[in-house]
């Protein structure tokens, strides 16, 4: 939503803050600032993309200092409203993730103390009530300050006088790099892996001191210590490797992210016979929560969980979760969110924690919030991801769905085997996919002059055809619907025209003869119909304008193929348009606030 960095030890600031944030960029990017001490607090910041802030903002020095990059919630993206905000006397810079809840209320009192604002923020009452608390001793005013506040919130302060930086987490991300002689905080790890490897996950309450040689932690005013752990990735994830772009690094990242993902075990998971005896009570049905790309996972999630399984599955998009639909303890709830932050997946799952039922989570990020409010964690291997449209850590969430389906199945011996060996071809079609690159990026570009599309599938192609609509409309701006094929014709046809494209998704499953009655339908209105069909299917072509191959496999694992294919349709198209397509308008990678 936000990104936030700090920096205390012996070299200057300012060029690793702007180092950091520009690795924190996808999580919000319509203003910038940071604020750095030396004797006294020096502060710079604009609107606009981090990049450019670096290139233009002047020097400013000193061995401590704070960053942030903006995603406005409070406020309209101006310079006054980009973070830092400082207290009346200048003295105290504060930067922050997340979002305060009763800050009108704050604002109003601390106006009627003599306070005045500069912003529209909600962050500005922070370094207020800081300024209210503070009678010499920094964190102790940060603690008392943060009593007032309802909310969520990842603080970092830095303050004139003071050679710490004071940090603050509450449901928003917060780490701490560890280095030698030299610390730094940041909204994920990827901020400072340029710096080190070894991190500090901090907790909701917590709030510590971190100078260039220590770190100190409390919670609720006693002493706690949180375990150093080392981050799974390196610098080089993180880079663009000579992509273009974030998100096309990370598609064809893709047949890795699938291995790396079926090699994790489940150790947790049983089969259902297990489970049964062991736990009878405590499995009746299984709940999917999430958001966005997740949510979509988990639509595939239910159909695959239903059809081996053969437990009740249902998916809830995470911010529509109603704590009266679950059965106590017998409903198992998996939260997916590849970020493990996003605050409508963590509340739905905190709720489900308090009914009493066993959650698991599935993320792709070590240490994240959803790590530490599940029971279980499946964790996704795909590498971080930086461009904001999800694609490799999709892929990957289906990876560990179909593996926990397949672990939990009564198969026989044969069936088991049949689905693993399927499962374990899909890297090297992936890989043909995108071999076949150029062929679909042509009609990417051809896409690229429409301005609406539709998405169309049936049973598990369904949701993928939702996938398909999200990635073009996100990075694209092309409005995309998704539309269960049987479903077009009772109403959104009134919309189809000629330059309509209709990308149709038409696995030879059980759905096949109905998809191609509805091509047909559609065909006959007038629109282009894009099929993406099996490689030997000869039949489809006669009947749409273009036919995307997609290798032969089998049809429940069809989504993973017709994904990719989509993933490179909507990026080729975005390219076509000159859309920004890592930081696309108006989103950001990590949705912290409800
Ligand atoms: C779209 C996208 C979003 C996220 C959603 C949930 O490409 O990335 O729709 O899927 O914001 O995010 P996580 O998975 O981090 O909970």
């Amino acid at each position: 939503m936000c990104g936030i960095v700090g920096y205390v030890g012996y070299r200057e600031a300012q060029p690793i803050l702007l180092e950091s944030l520009q690795r924190l960029e996808y999580r919000g990017y319509d203003s910038c600032g940071i604020a750095t001490l030396n004797d006294s607090l020096t502060m710079s910041k604009d609107v606009g993309r981090v990049v450019d802030f670096a290139k233009n903002s002047p020097k400013i020095h000193g061995k401590a200092g704070i960053g942030h990059t903006r995603w406005a919630t409070h406020g309209t993206v101006t310079s006054a409203n980009a973070h830092p905000h400082l207290d009346c006397t200048g003295n105290i810079a504060v930067v922050h993730n997340g979002v305060i809840e009763n800050f009108q209320k704050l604002r109003d009192d601390l106006t009627k103390e003599g306070h005045r604002f500069n912003s529209d923020t909600d962050t500005e009452v922070i370094a207020h009530l800081i300024e209210k608390y503070y009678q010499g001793d920094l964190k102790e005013a940060v603690s008392k300050a943060l009593t007032e506040v309802t909310g969520t919130y990842a603080v970092v302060v830095l303050a004139k006088g003071h050679k710490d930086l004071v940090v603050a987490r509450q449901e928003s991300p917060l780490v701490i790099g560890v280095g030698d002689k030299e610390n730094f905080v940041a909204s994920d790890v990827a901020a400072s892996l340029d710096y080190t490897d070894r991190t500090i996950y901090l907790e909701d309450g917590d709030i510590g001191i971190v100078s260039p040689d220590s770190i100190t932690i409390t919670n609720n005013g006693q002493t706690v210590k949180r375990e150093e752990q080392i981050v799974p990735w390196s610098v080089e994830d993180a880079q663009k490797a000579g992509y273009e772009h974030f998100m096309l690094k990370e598609i064809h990242e893709q047949p890795k992210a699938i291995e790396n993902t079926l090699r994790a075990q489940i150790p947790f998971i049983k089969p259902l016979t297990i489970l049964g005896a062991e736990s009878e009570k405590r499995l009746e049905d299984i709940m999917l929560i999430a958001c966005g790309t997740s949510y979509h996972a988990g639509l595939i999630g239910e159909y695959v969980i239903g059809k081996l399984c053969r437990v009740p599955t249902r998916v809830k998009i995470a911010s529509e979760f109603d704590p009266n639909c679950i059965a106590l303890e017998k409903t198992w709830v998996l939260g997916i969110s590849q970020s493990g932050e996003t605050t409508d997946t963590l509340r739905a799952l905190k709720h489900a924690n308090s009914r009493g039922c066993p959650t698991i989570g599935i993320t792709n990020v070590q240490g994240s919030s959803i790590t530490r409010i599940t029971e279980q964690v499946i964790f996704t291997q795909s590498g971080p991801e930086i461009g904001v449209a999800a694609t490799k850590t999709f892929i990957a969430q289906l990876t560990a769905l179909y593996s926990l389906a397949l672990k939990m199945a009564q198969l026989d011996v044969k069936a088991q085997e049949s689905y693993q060996t399927e499962f374990k071809t899909l890297p090297s079609k992936v890989q043909q996919i995108l071999d076949n690159e150029e062929q679909i990026a042509e009609y990417g570009r051809q896409l690229a002059k429409c301005d609406n599309a539709f998405f169309v599938g049936r049973g598990i192609s369904y949701p993928v055809a939702m996938e398909g609509a999200l990635k073009l409309k996100e990075i694209s701006y092309i409005h995309a619907e998704a539309y269960a094929a049987g479903e077009i014709k009772h109403g959104p046809f009134a919309l189809l025209r000629s330059n309509t494209p209709i990308i149709a998704i038409a696995p030879r499953d059980n759905t096949y003869d109905a998809m191609l009655t509805s091509i047909k339908e559609i065909k006959a209105r007038g629109p282009q119909v894009i099929a993406l069909a099996q490689e030997d299917d000869e039949e489809i072509q006669q009947f749409v304008d273009i036919v995307i191959r997609i290798p032969k496999v089998d049809p429940l694992f069809s989504p993973f193929l017709n994904t990719v294919a989509m993933q490179l349709l909507a990026y080729y198209a975005a390219k076509e348009r000159g859309c920004a397509i890592d930081l696309p308008v108006n989103l950001a990678k990590s949705v912290t606030v409800p």
